[in-house]
Parts: C-alpha cells; sequence; structure tokens
C-alpha cells in the first residue's frame, strides 16, 4: 500500500484526467475545426457555420514613408487605448493611453459606450494639443464582427466581458462616428476597422515575410490567416492582386455547435454556465486568460471539499467566482518547486491560512494541467492554420497577456505543434509587441496613403 501521499496524489489526478488527451484526441479536434473553418469559407455553408472566417479586407502590406498624424484605438482586452502616431522623416513615433471601461458601461448601453470612447478620444486629444486637427483614425475593435469593408463592420454577437444592448447587428464604426458627432469639439474619421489578430499579423509581418498567421492568447482567443481569394467564396471585393485577403477565423466559436462536447469536463461546463454568454465560445472558454484561472479555481475548490487539500479548510475567496485570476496559474508556473515562493503568496491571497509544501504541489499539478491543456488546444488551432496554408517556412505572430506571461506556454506549444503539423512545414511563433496598436497604425496609414518603413517607437502613459 502506498503512503498516505501518493494515496492523495492518485485521487487528484483522477479528478484532473480528463484535462488530458493524447495526440489522436487532438487529431480528432483537428479534423473537427477543419471541417467547421471550410463550413465558414464556403457560400452554401457559412450561414449554418460556427466558425465564421470574416474576410477583412486587408490584403497586402503597407512600405514606402511619409508624413502625418493620425489616431488609433484600442477595443477588446482588459484596457481600452487610444493611441496617436506621428510619422515624421521615415520615423514612427507613438503615444499610448490606458483608459478604464466601467463595468456598468461595458454591459451598458452601446450608446454608452461609444459617447465613452469618444469622451476618451477628446481627452486624449486635448491632453496632445490636437483637439484643433481634423485626424483619421483606425479602430482596432476585437470582437466577431461581420466586414463590410475596410471602415464598416457590423458586430456579429459580443464575446469577453462585454454586453452592451443595441450594438449587435449595428455598424461600429458608424456608431462611433455618431458618438463623435454628438460632442461636436473633435473631429475623427475612423478610416479602418480590424480584429486585433489582424494587427497582430500586421505588425510582424512588416519586419517577416513568411509571417501568414496571427494568434491572439490573451483575455479571449483568436486567430486570422492570408488565404487565397480563390477558397474565399464568399469574397465579394475585387479580385485584382494580391489574389489574398486576412481571414479572421474568430475560431473562439469553435464547439458552439456542442461538436466539442465529448471533450469538455463539468469544469468547463460550469463556467459556461456563469459566463455572460451561456453555449457561446465553448474553444475560447477552454483557452484563454478570462476562463482558466476559473477553471483552476474549480478544480482545487472541488479538491479541497474532497479533503485533499488544505486539510478540507475552503475560504471564501475560494468560493468566489472569478476570484483566481489567470495570472495566478502563470505565477504558481514560473515557481521554483523547492521553495514556492508565488505559490505561497497566491494560497495567502487566496484567504487560505493552512497549507502544505505537498498542497503547493498539487495546487501548482491543477494549473499545469488546466494550462497544458490550453496550450494543445491552441497548438491544434495552429497546426490546421500551417496545414491549409501548407508553405516550407510560416511564421505565427503572437500577442496577449496569457502567451507574454505564461512561463511555458511557448515552449509548450512548440512542442506540440511539431507533433501535429505535417511533415515539411517548418514554422516559428514569434511574439509581437503592441500588435493591436501598431497594426491598426499600419492599415489606418496605408487607407490615408501615409506609407512607413522604419519600426515603431511605442510610448506607454
Ligand atoms: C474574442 C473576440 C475576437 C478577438 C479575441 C482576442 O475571441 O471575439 O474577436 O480576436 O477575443 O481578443
Amino acid at each position: 500500500m502506498g503512503s498516505n501521499r501518493e494515496v492523495i496524489r492518485n485521487k487528484i489526478r483522477g479528478y484532473c484526467e480528463d484535462f488530458e488527451i493524447d495526440n489522436d484526441g487532438y487529431k480528432r479536434i483537428m479534423n473537427l475545426l477543419e471541417h467547421e473553418m471550410d463550413k465558414g469559407l464556403g457560400k452554401e455553408t457559412n450561414a449554418a457555420a460556427t466558425i465564421k472566417m470574416f474576410p477583412t479586407y486587408v490584403r497586402s502590406l503597407p512600405d514606402g514613408s511619409e508624413e502625418g498624424n493620425f489616431l488609433a484605438l484600442d477595443l477588446g482586452g482588459t484596457n481600452f487605448r487610444v493611441l496617436l502616431i506621428t510619422l515624421h522623416g521615415g520615423e514612427v513615433k507613438m503615444e499610448s493611453k490606458i483608459y478604464l471601461i466601467p463595468q456598468y458601461i461595458m454591459q451598458g448601453s452601446g450608446n454608452q459606450l461609444f459617447d465613452h470612447l469618444a469622451d476618451c478620444c477628446a481627452k486624449f486629444m486635448k491632453a496632445h494639443a490636437i483637439s484643433h486637427l481634423s485626424l483619421p483614425l483606425g479602430f482596432t475593435f476585437s470582437f466577431p464582427c461581420k466586414q463590410h469593408g475596410i471602415a464598416s463592420a457590423s458586430l456579429q454577437t459580443w464575446t469577453k466581458g462585454f454586453k452592451c444592448a443595441g450594438v449587435e447587428g449595428e455598424d461600429v464604426v458608424r456608431m462611433f462616428h455618431e458618438a463623435v458627432k454628438r460632442r461636436k469639439d473633435i473631429d475623427i474619421t475612423c478610416v479602418a476597422i480590424l480584429n486585433d489578430t489582424v494587427g497582430t499579423l500586421m505588425s510582424c509581418a512588416h519586419d517577416d515575410h513568411n509571417c501568414e498567421i496571427g494568434l491572439i492568447l490573451g483575455t479571449g482567443t483568436n486567430a486570422c490567416y492570408m488565404e487565397k481569394l480563390d477558397n474565399v467564396e464568399l469574397w465579394d471585393g475585387d479580385d485584382k492582386e494580391p489574389k489574398q485577403v486576412i481571414i479572421n477565423t474568430e475560431w473562439g466559436a469553435f464547439g458552439d455547435n456542442k461538436c466539442l462536447d465529448w471533450f469538455r469536463t463539468p469544469y468547463d461546463k460550469e463556467v459556461d454556465e456563469f459566463s455572460l454568454n451561456g453555449g457561446k465560445q465553448v474553444y475560447e472558454k477552454m483557452i484563454s486568460g478570462m476562463y482558466m484561472g476559473e477553471i483552476a479555481r474549480l478544480v482545487i475548490l472541488k479538491l479541497t471539499q474532497e479533503g485533499l487539500m488544505f486539510g478540507g479548510e475552503v475560504s471564501e475567496e475560494l468560493e468566489t467566482r472569478q476570484r483566481f485570476y489567470t495570472k495566478y496559474i502563470s505565477e504558481i508556473e514560473s515557481d521554483d518547486e523547492d521553495e514556492f515562493r508565488n505559490t505561497k503568496q497566491v494560497l495567502e491571497e487566496m484567504g487560505i491560512e493552512t497549507f502544505t509544501i505537498e498542497d503547493c504541489r498539487n495546487v501548482r499539478y491543477v494549473c499545469e494541467q488546466v494550462s497544458t491543456r490550453a496550450a494543445y488546444l491552441a497548438s491544434a488551432g495552429i497546426a490546421v492554420l500551417l496545414n491549409k496554408i501548407s508553405k516550407p517556412e510560416i511564421t505565427v505572430a503572437v500577442d496577449g497577456s496569457l502567451y507574454k506571461f505564461h512561463p511555458k506556454f511557448h515552449d509548450r506549444m512548440v512542442d506540440k505543434i511539431s507533433t501535429l503539423v505535417n511533415p515539411g512545414i517548418k514554422f516559428k511563433l514569434m511574439v509581437s509587441h503592441d500588435g493591436s496598436g501598431r497594426g491598426a497604425a499600419m492599415v489606418a496609414a496605408a487607407v490615408a496613403g501615409i506609407h512607413f518603413k522604419n519600426d515603431v517607437i511605442v510610448s506607454d502613459s
């Protein structure tokens, strides 16, 4: 008979075993995803498809160099940012400011949201003494949108923490312009709207010509890639060269038709049940930062209630939804295993008064199970896109807090993608710094006829 410690470990493994699947399982997921993506691209099948594969109207990269000023907005993660980009003598300067969006606005009315965005723009312009200028603007709006052109996009459904009434189905550029007009003190025109994945791809493709995929692993998850026009039955734009267009997959919705239910754990189902958008964004809810901490919390809570951790003592914090942040997982997995400094700190923050080193080890194990599955699931998605593009060398541009701050996400993804991708395809995962801002800047610049070659200098305030 094993020691008590072994018995407990085995029981904990039992509670976590649904998080582990073998490569055959991941290949099955890849087949399902590919099938759903093909449905999204097809004219006849798109209406019923869960993965919408939206054409973006972004088809090539900017080059050359001119002069001018323009603004960029970045909405969709935890923060809202306003950026000012100045092009001067081939040099690009960016200044930006983060503004909070209070919860009551995130879940209020659409007009309230856009009035708030316009208000932030006005404050920003005043602070930079540019209120009198008439400026073009690039808008990174990171939600599923059907684009009707480069500066027209209707929101299909809110995701992540947003749920503002009266925006779904509406053109968000029009709503933004109306909010700007309502206040009369600023004059800005949105010349381009884009998804954060597209910004990420654009900003990396500028330096790396093999870059054809943009990936976000942050509050939400999504990917875009460059597709041949011939494969996009829904394309209604011109078919001049280059015969390609970036597709915003909106892969977070994978599984919304229940095709992943065989793979979901009871913890995933509970996260979904208590979310703002029940039944939606199934794949996203198993991967991204808005949900990963909550999955881990539910497992740890269950194990504690079963008497397998912390002497069976549950704290109020541990019982509180959303209280175990995804950043805790990154901190815990960054720990030196003999010391568990961060883990101890997190447990204290979670109101756990007594715990042993063995508890720390087990908490870490749970975090690893949850985050490894997330990394592998995202890898399966990337492998599908790499196989679709099927070129000898492909770079994937990646941005988002989960990818950037988790100590092992990158390595786990590289390992897993290597086992799933077709032979003969070499890939690279490249971190993209501030793709949302830089990308919006590049697309807006391209549309406004301002091009640049040199790198972008970013300064946050
Ligand atoms: C959500 C949004 C998507 C965005 C992603 C990452 O999945 O629907 O548009 O790209 O989050 O921010």
